[in-house]
């Protein structure tokens, strides 16, 4: 199935979502603090505009970086060149990709993992990731549940800032498992304003299904957190609404 890549979204990305990155950032830090140091390769999958390689690549840690969106993986190379560091970026769906080296550790954070658009596709990422990883390496990743789609995936929303404004019309349907947000952009093109629209769906994942799945695909080990430690300042999101899972490959 055709997955439509963020174009609009992607353009205007960070300074839309800058506030999600402090809780995005120190659930990481503080989930990876004890095996970061082991870790020497890594990739990003469904990197966006790049922060979490730029991140990795700043410790030392050779970075990929890899997402389907042309216009996110432009944005995250600019940003590795403008930092001077040495970020391989792919654009390829996460469930088909293949990097030139087994990793020890790939990320996949901001609900990226909701993206793909069939319940078959969980396996076949799971695969695909499990394919990526060396044995023992570790798959750290995060997702919206059924709760978090009832919470935030809902009502429309207004964001305004110089040159652009987009409105977000939310909405979930609880018995297919899935979300949407239905975007109209309005973009200053010179004197004229531009509308563009764009749509981004997501899928929910059981944790059953998540637990099954990469059992299958040959992760031995899956532990979950609640995100809402991370969230305070995030009235939106409370207990069950996001977890953050971390995946370790079986050691072969
Ligand atoms: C919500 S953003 C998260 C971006 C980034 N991980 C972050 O933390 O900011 C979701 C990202 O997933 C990417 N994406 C969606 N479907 C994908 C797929 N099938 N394969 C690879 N990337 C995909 C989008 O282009 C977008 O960059």
């Amino acid at each position: 199935m055709m997955i439509r890549p963020y174009r609009w979204l992607a353009q205007y990305y960070d300074q839309l979502f800058s506030s999600f990155r402090f809780p995005i950032d120190t659930a990481r830090e503080e989930v990876l603090a004890p095996i970061l140091p082991r870790v020497q390769t890594a990739c990003d999958l469904a990197c966006g505009t790049g922060t979490t390689a730029l991140i990795f690549a700043r410790k030392g840690i050779n970075m990929y970086a890899v997402d389907l969106s042309p216009q996110m993986c432009r944005l995250t190379s600019e940003k590795a060149d403008r930092a001077r560091l040495p970020v391989v970026v792919f654009r390829a769906d996460m469930r088909s990709f293949r990097l030139p080296e087994a990793v020890d550790l790939i990320t996949c954070e901001y609900d990226a993992l909701n993206h793909i658009p069939r319940r078959a596709d969980l396996r076949i990422v799971a695969n695909a990731v499990h394919r990526a990883l060396r044995p023992g390496g570790h798959f750290y990743f995060d997702v919206n549940n059924a709760r978090g789609f009832c919470r935030y995936w809902s009502g429309t929303i207004w964001f305004e800032k110089p040159g652009m404004a987009v409105v977000m019309r939310n909405g979930h349907n609880r018995h297919a498992d899935r979300a949407w947000s239905e975007m109209d952009w309005f973009i200053r093109d010179g004197r004229c304003w531009r509308r563009h629209h764009e749509r981004v769906e997501e899928v929910c994942w059981k944790s059953n299904e998540i637990r099954r799945v990469f059992k299958q695909a040959g992760f031995d080990h899956l532990r979950a957190w609640d995100a809402t430690p991370f969230f305070t300042k995030n009235l939106l999101i409370d207990p069950g609404c996001r977890t953050i899972y971390l995946a370790h490959k079986v050691l072969g």
